[in-house]
């Protein structure tokens, strides 16, 4: 054999090693278990062939243990860069078959490469993790590099989208690298994140939890709010991660990519006009409006399991990219508390980083009361969506579609804390509160009969969106079965808004 071959002979023989991971039985036991490999993954995830591995023959540095007789090419990481949609995007994932995927040092510098490279070249990244945390042979050295991978996505934030999707354990401090990102996904039944494990738990409180029920898929997507999307299987999240990433821009600087459409942007549905009860009190679903009004009738709903009484999510006008923030009539009648303030807050400060429009429908019938929400802080939380609305430098569109009452009105994304166009449907009532419980202030002692007559004066003064067009408050009155349109038009008026806040370090938001 010449010389030259024994070199491919090495390299071929470290290239087999690294593709192998932790090898055949490793990698049999994680087929066993319902999970694909960290290779397996990330060619699932991008376009086919265009995955290009970086640190494939890299290897950890631990003596300790006897660790310096196991050392496994490409150490507990698989990661590189590739497409999606012909989109540059970088990725690793932790491969459970190598020490249970624990992060050592070489394996936190692997990562770290990966984040400056996408953060430098203004690409999104996505960590794939399915890891037993820090690994114990290497001690501090371990804890060091999840601080490195910390400082990156502080550091990225805001400048490139960051994903994170969760296909088995999370536990400890390395749930805040996933925290610290923009999304992140979770597979039913496969991923589990807490801080600390159920046996801990019992431990120290005593409670009795499965890890299923303390920081399974469904706890972090109903409960929690700690992750966005659910997917059933491991195929089904990754390819919610690409269609998640078609919504986006690859950076900060750019805008999203626009989807060509064949859906009419002057199309008008009527359907509209009988789709919200008159009565204020009757539910409706949202969701059917935002399906009807935006293109190919497809809404890519985020969060839809937590604080259901606002939808948030992205849709396409036009071909471009949208946030809608939504009431939700059908559920708690679309008032807004605690979680809903959250969930709100972090998606519209998450469009405006990403120069995304949005679209807000109003109908909301104010701030939920009781001690509860109170004593757990509604006012402080509640700010938060006024902070982000007003902070949202991206065009905004309001449409009020029935109730707009009291502070809710205000927080909304109101003309007064910036939205740059405010439509209401003819029904639409803009008002301090509802016309029964005003009354009731009002007229407390006043018989039955001048309650009556009161209620009809009300309804007659308050319950209609004139009052505010009057003042300019309202842009513009439109039927229903316009809305399509009319956002459109907007949009597109809006597209070359010039504005950004006065200059800081950073504004104070409420946390
Ligand atoms: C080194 C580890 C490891 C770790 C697992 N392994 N976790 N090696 N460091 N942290 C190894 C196991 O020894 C085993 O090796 C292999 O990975 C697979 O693990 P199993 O236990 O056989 O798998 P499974 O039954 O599926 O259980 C997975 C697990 C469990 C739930 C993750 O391994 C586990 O509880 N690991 C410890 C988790 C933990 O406490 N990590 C530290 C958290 S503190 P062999 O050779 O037998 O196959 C932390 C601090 C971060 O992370 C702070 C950041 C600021």
């Amino acid at each position: 054999m010449s010389e030259m071959n024994e070199i491919q002979q090495i390299f071929v023989e470290k290239n087999n090693k690294a593709e192998l991971g932790g090898g055949k039985d490793k990698i049999d036991k994680q087929h066993k278990d319902g999970k694909l490999t960290a290779r397996e993954r990330i060619d699932t995830l991008l376009d086919k062939g265009t995955f290009v591995e970086v640190d494939k023959f890299v290897v950890h540095q631990c003596t300790n243990f006897d660790m310096d007789k196991t050392k496994i090419e490409g150490d507990g990481i698989v990661g590189g860069y590739g497409k999606i949609e012909g989109r540059l995007v970088y990725l690793y994932a932790y491969d459970f078959t190598v020490f249970g995927g624990s992060l050592s040092r070489t394996n936190a510098n692997k990562i770290v490469k990966l984040q400056s490279m996408a953060l430098k070249m203004g690409a999104p990244i996505i960590a794939m993790n399915d890891s037993g945390g820090a690994r114990i042979q290497e001690g501090v050295s371990s804890l060091a590099g999840y601080g490195d991978i910390f400082y990156q996505n502080t550091i990225s934030s805001g400048v490139i989208p960051q994903i994170s999707v969760i296909l088995g354990p999370c536990a400890g401090g390395a749930c805040y690298s996933p925290a610290l990102t923009d999304f992140i996904f979770m597979v039913k039944e496969k991923s589990h994140m807490f801080v600390t494990g159920p046996d801990v738990v019992k431990t120290v409180t005593h409670e009795d939890v499965s890890k299923e029920e303390l920081g399974g898929a469904f706890t972090h997507n109903s409960k929690s709010g700690v992750a966005h999307f659910l997917g059933e299987n491991e195929e089904e999240t990754l390819m919610m991660v690409r269609e998640l990433l078609s919504f986006l821009p690859s950076n900060n600087v750019e805008d999203a990519p626009i989807m060509n459409t064949m859906d009419d942007i002057s199309r008008e549905n009527e359907v509209l006009n009988e789709l919200i009860p008159e009565d204020p009190n009757k539910p409706y679903d949202i969701k059917e409006l935002i399906d009807a009004v935006v293109d190919d009738n497809y809404f890519f709903e985020v969060m839809p399991y937590f604080a259901q009484n606002i939808v948030v999510g992205f849709a396409r006008m036009g071909g471009k990219s949208v946030g809608i923030v939504a009431n939700q009539p059908a559920y708690l009648a679309g008032v807004l508390d605690i979680d809903a303030s959250d969930k709100a807050a972090r998606f519209i400060r998450f469009c405006d980083c990403f120069n995304i429009p949005l679209i807000t429908f109003e109908d909301v019938p104010g701030f939920l009361p009781g001690c509860t929400q109170e004593h757990n802080g509604i006012i402080r939380h509640g700010a938060k969506i006024v902070y982000a609305f007003v902070e949202a430098t991206v065009p905004k569109i309001t449409i009020i579609t029935r109730k707009a009452y009291g502070g809710a009105y205000i927080v909304m994304s109101s003309k007064h804390t910036g939205c740059d166009i405010n439509f209401a449907y003819p029904n639409a009532e803009i008002a301090v509160m509802g016309a029964a419980g005003a009354v009731n202030i009002l007229y407390r002692k006043a018989s039955a009969e001048e309650k009556a007559k009161a209620l009809a004066e009300y309804n007659e003064k308050f319950s209609n969106p004139y009052r505010a067009a009057e003042l300019g408050y309202i842009d513009e009155i439109i039927l229903p079965q316009q809305t399509r349109v009319k956002i459109i038009q907007a949009l597109d008026m809006a597209q070359t808004k010039i504005r950004s806040n006065p200059a800081k370090k950073h504004g104070n938001i409420p946390l």
